[in-house]
């Protein structure tokens, strides 16, 4: 069976698994959409693949990456090429980036070089969210142009001081302009001010490593900003996210504004859910206080601890627990990677101090695969849950739904089939970015990605991503839609 279809394919005999329910059945499509779902029997000259055994399900959809983003002055190692060729080597058919608009730009000059760096170049089918890195009074008005332009979600920090930070002013502003748009926001939820006056402290005390990069953001200060923006979104009857949740008291918070009625739903990523914050080490491991930049750039167990330098940082083992009962009983509502890779070597490794490194950390390619083994396999989560919280409850916040994220005749036909017989351990030179590592590094995985098909083209068989790949296509996203667990 080639990359491209002429007539139609039928999957048999694998379990139909979507948000709402699993089921023995055949699945055809043709023209680059479901048609038919069923006990259904091969037509004459028909392809047909065989799915015993298998999983099959909708294709996963990414809320959260930044591709060939300039930031701390480098550019991030995966631009939309590599990018989404990883994500669909992982299952994942529809990526949502944050097309980012830098200081002096209009909203839609960022837009705009964003079109530029994904058109041609993104495998899977793409949408945006739109970061604005200050606040203008004339966004107000730039906003409901993005929004014509099919760019439903926004996103602004309340960390970075000095490069992306907005105040509690801008925040009401901003969102009085995206509720009368019928649009969201996704907030980073970190006090800047006092992030910013803890690392001033630190390195005021010489304390350079990586260490220290989860030491002067604590958890604390993640909750402390989600209650401030959901008491601000709230007066507006607002609706907004919480991206990339790491702490169990941050989803507390999140937990109580939803039962008084706020409109917020809440993103989380595998690493919250996975990693801890073990692995910045202590002071005295790698990233001591003892050394100095340059001395600590030469040394590998900083260098290690630098892989883990994200923001929000890792936190400790307790969190993982409330946040995956969190994915469980609907207090988080889906799972985006926050792929934001740079190299070790000749990225990470440049910094002086831990406040110059670059954040962000890869694992596009593993989400489906990792929510599988500890969430399905290591049985916190059912096989419906898992869809809703990778692919269905995406598609509806972001107005793609039903086209994306489900099974139905009528939406696109993009298929995951999991085989989930497989066991196998996570190593970078696996996988399809073009990063240097992957946090994941020696993880066990059960099954594995067998087949993806992207509006009906075999883009994965067997496990072989394509060489042939066609681009991808833009998605213009509708309104959000927060009634969702
Ligand atoms: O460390 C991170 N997460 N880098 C990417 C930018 C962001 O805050 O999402
Ligand atoms: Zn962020
Ligand atoms: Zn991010």
């Amino acid at each position: 069976m080639s990359v491209v279809q002429s007539g139609s394919v039928l999957l048999s005999g694998g379990m139909v698994t979507t948000a709402s329910r699993s089921r023995l059945a055949a699945v055809r499509l043709a023209g680059g959409r479901i048609t038919e779902i069923g006990d259904l029997t091969p037509r004459p000259g028909e392809a047909v693949l065989g799915c015993h055994g298998c999983l099959i399900l909708p294709g996963g959809i990414e809320t959260h990456t930044h591709l060939d983003l300039e930031a701390m002055g480098t550019v991030t190692a995966d631009d939309f090429a590599s990018g989404t060729r990883s994500a669909l080597a992982g299952g994942t058919t529809t990526v949502l980036d944050f097309a980012t608009q830098f200081h002096g730009e209009s909203l839609m000059d960022g837009l705009r070089r964003w079109h530029k760096k994904a058109g041609g170049q993104a495998v899977t089918d793409y949408g945006f969210h739109l970061a604005m890195t200050q606040w203008r009074p004339e966004f107000a008005g730039e906003m409901a142009e993005v929004v014509e332009a099919g760019v439903t979600s926004f996103k602004l920090y309340m960390a970075y001081r000095g490069s992306m930070m907005v105040q509690d002013d801008e925040i009401y502003a901003a969102l009085s302009a995206s509720s009368r748009l019928g649009a969201t926001i996704g907030f980073h939820c970190e006090n800047g001010l006092v992030i910013d006056a803890l690392a001033r402290q630190e390195l005021a005390r010489g304390h350079t490593g990586a260490f220290y990069h989860q030491y002067t953001r604590p958890p604390d200060l993640e909750r402390e900003a989600a209650g401030r923006v959901t008491t601000i979104a709230r007066l507006l009857d607002a609706q907004h996210y919480i991206v990339h949740l790491s702490a169990g008291e941050t989803l507390e918070e999140v937990r109580r504004a939803r039962r008084g009625g706020s409109k917020v739903v809440a993103e989380t990523c595998p690493q919250y859910l996975l990693l801890d914050d073990s692995r910045y080490g202590t002071p005295d491991s790698g990233g001591s206080d003892k050394r100095d930049g340059i001395d600590d750039r030469n040394d590998s167990d900083e260098l290690g601890v630098r892989a883990f330098v994200m923001s929000p940082p890792l936190r400790s083992a307790e969190n993982l627990d409330a946040l995956w009962a969190g994915l469980a009983d609907g207090g988080i509502q889906f799972v985006g990677t926050d792929h934001c890779s740079f190299n070790l070597h000749g990225q990470k490794d440049q910094a002086t101090d831990f406040a110059s490194i670059p954040n962000g950390a890869p694992g596009v390619e593993l989400r489906l695969a990792l929510l599988y083994t500890y969430g399905v396999a290591g049985g916190r989560i059912s096989p419906e849950r898992f869809v809703a919280v990778t692919a269905e409850n995406a598609a509806r916040y972001f107005g793609l739904y039903p086209r994306k994220g489900t099974l139905l005749p009528g939406s696109d036909a993009d298929i995951v089939v999991y085989d989930p017989g497989p066991a196998w351990t996570v190593s970078h030179d696996r996988l399809h970015d073009n990063v240097d590592h992957t946090p994941y590094e020696g993880f066990t995985i059960r099954g594995r990605v067998r087949d993806v098909f992207l509006r009906g083209h075999r883009v994965v068989a067997d496990g072989v991503l394509a060489g042939d790949l066609a681009p991808g296509q833009f998605l213009a996203c509708g309104p959000p839609d927060s009634d969702i667990s």
